[in-house]
């Protein structure tokens, strides 16, 4: 085993071993020496946040383990109180008490022996060390997931929020430019005119985004979702497949967006696994062309979807219904009209024109409890001239009551009401096989089909 020692700030460090960093304060780190990057350093009397972030600069290590012995707590957590982002795990042997200003550490932290627990600024994922050897408690908290979430939920749970798609761009230092698929888009402030973008540190565009003296935020327009994926892949001839021109502040402006606003940098804030762009901006415009929606990975044309519905509801009557899945399983309930027949829940069939609202009300009084996803079909049925509006979605059943679950390898097509019904929902079958919804608009036989995935 090498050690190599070396000073920052006139304290003496010594650096061994490879992997992720662990900084020991006060104490030796050489059981860890083959699993990771140790660096000690003799903190008497503790140190300083400051000294701590030298020493991190100085290695070029971006986040580390921290692990500090007695005097070094209190220093430890108020450095990863300040540098969230820098501080991966702390760990405290046998560490002091005392007051630490400002900030709560929010990393995972583990207490082994002294009076820690009193510390103040440490925050809900501290825990106290079980009775035992201490190195091997030690090694099982390095080897700890840092998340305490299951990171794929996490994201779909934020994907619930519909957003707008942009594309944001830069010319670069040297002005080649660069530019990155967005949904991190926030308009923040009128005086001084403010927005910002976050842009993941893995991206191969960040350190470019990072350094830019500006860059440009190019709202997507509902024709543009070609470009959306264009801009969200990795080619490097991005900007030759699109169709693009310089704004007044210099950073490209892609053709035919619903909205643009070229900036000039405001602030570069470190976020996680992300940085934060603040643009001050220098110039905008927009059109009447509509915006194109992103929710739950998949894009959304809420104007196509609402000029359907539009369209739908202002001539003759509106049925509106669903086709609901419930443990892969389709829900049909008996149709009142025919003996034996089935149909889809839908309400408007009766004296009532039909509404998302008294839908959702049905469904509650057959016992389900259901999530209406997107829009899947507006049509005109040709044999009744009720105008239909579909939406798909799930469903839990609280009581099976009256449904019917039918598997979709055996519809019950016959038991349908008519063709419009059987239509439909034969190209709900073949599209939920390949995962691909569209919406689907006109009467039965012809209308239009709009992709949305
Ligand atoms: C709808 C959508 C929204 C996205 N939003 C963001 C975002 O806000 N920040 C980000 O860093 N990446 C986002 N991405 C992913 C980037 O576009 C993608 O990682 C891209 O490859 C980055 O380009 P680069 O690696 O050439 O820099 C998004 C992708 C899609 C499809």
């Amino acid at each position: 085993m090498t050690k190599t020692t070396t000073t920052v700030n006139g304290l003496g460090y010594r650096e061994s071993g490879e992997g992720e960093a662990v900084v020991f304060l006060n104490g030796s780190g050489d059981a860890f020496t083959s699993t990771h990057r140790v660096i000690e350093m003799d903190a008497p009397g503790g140190t300083s946040p400051h000294v701590l972030r030298l020493l991190l600069d100085d290695l070029s290590i971006t986040s580390a383990n921290i692990v500090a012995q007695g005097e070094a707590g209190p220093c430890a957590v108020a450095f990863a109180a300040g540098f969230p982002e820098r501080v991966r795990r702390l760990a405290l042997i046998d560490a002091e008490s005392e007051v630490v200003p400002g900030g709560l550490v929010l990393c995972p932290v583990l207490i082994s022996g002294g009076n820690a627990g009193a510390l103040s600024g440490i925050g809900p994922r501290a825990r106290a060390a079980a009775p035992g050897d201490a190195s091997e408690q030690l090694a099982t908290f390095l080897a700890e997931r840092l998340s305490s979430f299951d990171n794929r939920e996490l994201r779909t749970a934020f994907g619930s929020f519909i957003t707008g798609v942009t594309i944001v761009t830069t010319a670069g230092v040297d002005g080649t430019p660069r530019g990155f698929t967005a949904n991190s888009f926030t308009s923040v402030s009128l005086e001084p005119p403010l927005l910002l973008i976050c842009i993941g540190k893995s991206a191969a565009s960040m350190e470019v985004f990072r350094q830019a003296t500006g860059f440009a935020v190019n709202i997507l327009s509902e024709a543009q979702k070609d470009t959306s994926v264009l801009f969200a892949s990795k080619r490097a001839d991005k900007f030759e497949a699109a169709r693009w021109r310089p704004g007044p502040f210099g950073n490209p402006l892609i053709e035919g967006s619903a909205a643009w606003f070229d900036c000039a940098r405001y602030r570069v804030i470190d976020a996680g696994d992300h940085i934060i762009l603040m643009g001050h901006v220098e110039g905008f415009s927009y059109s009447d062309a509509n915006p194109l929606g992103y929710a739950r990975g998949h894009y959304i044309t809420l104007g196509l979807e609402q000029a359907a519905v539009n369209a739908a509801s202002s001539s003759g009557r509106t049925v509106v219904g669903a086709i609901l899945e419930s443990d892969n399983r389709l829900i049909l309930l008996p149709d009142p009209a025919r003996p034996n027949g089935l149909a889809l829940p839908e309400v408007g069939r009766e004296a009532q024109h039909g509404s998302a609202s008294r839908l959702h009300e049905l469904l509650q009084r057959e016992g389900m409890d259901a999530t209406l996803g997107f829009l899947f079909a507006v049509f005109e049925n040709p044999d009744t001239r009720e105008q239909c509006i579909y939406y798909r979605g799930e469903a839990l059943l609280h009581a099976r009551g009256r449904t019917v679950l039918a598997d979709f390898e055996e519809i019950p097509w016959d038991r349908l009401p008519d063709e419009a019904a059987r239509a439909m929902l034969r190209r709900y079958v073949a599209e939920r096989k390949i995962g691909r919804f569209k919406i689907y608009s006109g009467d039965h036989r012809q209308g239009t089909v709009k992709a949305v995935d």
